[in-house]
């Protein structure tokens, strides 16, 4: 088997796929970007199963795989399903599996997708597993980075904001060191990145700095990845304390390069100040949209319809 075949394969973690594979989806995704493909997924069935919010990453899935001629079933709400009636995870994704070709689930509890991916033999996408992982985000903000910056190598990336519950922050940083990035990741002390992360960052040699403020490092970065302060992952006194760590304001892009892009995976409560957008600098809303493509690619990776 090729080290690029996706067929069959689940997707839980950024780790489970290597550089090369990640070049391979993004370069696909581009692909589709250019020239979009028609029928490709028909009679493949995906469950897509949110047993917590989301707007784009759910959207994003199912338009994937309707653009591509297949179907979707599933649920965007846990209360609709049997696991309110007291049925585990484990025999609700061994059934849903029989049901479809695919699994794309997100659900507040860490291991959850990794647990749905023992429960059936079908192909599992991890859209985000509590504060753990979210691999489909970092495959979108690389093709995003990619696009903007014309390279992945050897690029400077601050990382702001919750760094200690952000899934989205956890995927990217470990994916960025395979591209030989420097981060400088941005947190108050109390949401600074997790051990396990930081870990898995010196094993890969990875380049990485701690800082307090967006000042300390605006005018050498190429990428400025924003990310929310998350209330539903702690309790109301410490989110009262950082909920406006940082607010992202015009006057802070003052020294900044003139190729520096703000990325931020979305949804954004308060922590970009919305004049941003409209400057040459913001790029969060192509970025979402990006989402579409390389979800495109994954399906039709995983469901073996391309190489
Ligand atoms: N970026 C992201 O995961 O957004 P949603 O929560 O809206 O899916």
């Amino acid at each position: 088997m090729s080290k690029k075949n996706l067929n069959g394969r689940s997707v839980i973690s950024i780790a489970d796929l290597t550089k090369d594979e990640i070049e391979h989806v993004l370069k696909r995704a581009a692909e589709f970007k250019k020239k979009p493909p028609k029928e490709l997924l028909r009679g493949q069935i995906l469950a897509s199963c949110f047993f917590e919010p989301s707007t784009r990453t759910r959207l994003s899935f199912e338009s994937a795989m309707l653009r591509l001629g297949g179907q979707v079933i599933g649920f965007s709400d846990a209360a609709s399903t049997s696991i309110r009636k007291g049925e585990s995870l484990y025999d609700s994704m061994k059934v849903t599996g029989s049901l479809a070709d695919l699994i794309v689930i997100r659900h507040p509890m860490e291991g959850a997708a990794r647990l749905a991916s023992l429960a059936t033999t079908k192909p599992v996408i991890n859209a985000g597993d509590g504060a753990n992982q979210h691999p489909t985000q970092t495959l979108l903000d690389l093709f995003t980075i990619k696009e903007c910056q014309g390279k992945l190598e050897g690029l400077k990336v601050a990382i702001v904001g919750d760094l200690k519950y952000g899934r989205t922050v956890h995927s990217l940083a470990s994916a960025a060191a395979l591209f030989d990035m420097r981060l400088y990741f941005i947190s108050p002390e109390e949401l600074t990145l997790p051990e396990t992360i930081l870990k898995q960052l010196r094993k890969l040699r990875g380049k990485f700095s701690f800082h307090h403020n967006v000042e300390e490092v605006i005018d050498k970065i190429d990428i400025l990845y924003m990310t929310r302060i998350q209330k539903e992952r702690f309790d109301d006194a410490t989110y009262e304390k950082v909920k406006e760590s940082y607010i992202l304001k015009e006057a802070q892009l003052k020294k900044a390069k003139s190729h520096l892009r703000v990325l931020h995976p979305l949804p954004r409560v308060n922590e970009i100040e919305v004049a941003i957008d409209s400057t040459p600098h913001a790029y969060y809303f192509e970025q979402a949209e990006n989402g579409l493509f390389v979800h495109e690619a994954l399906l039709a990776l995983i469901l073996g319809k391309i190489n």
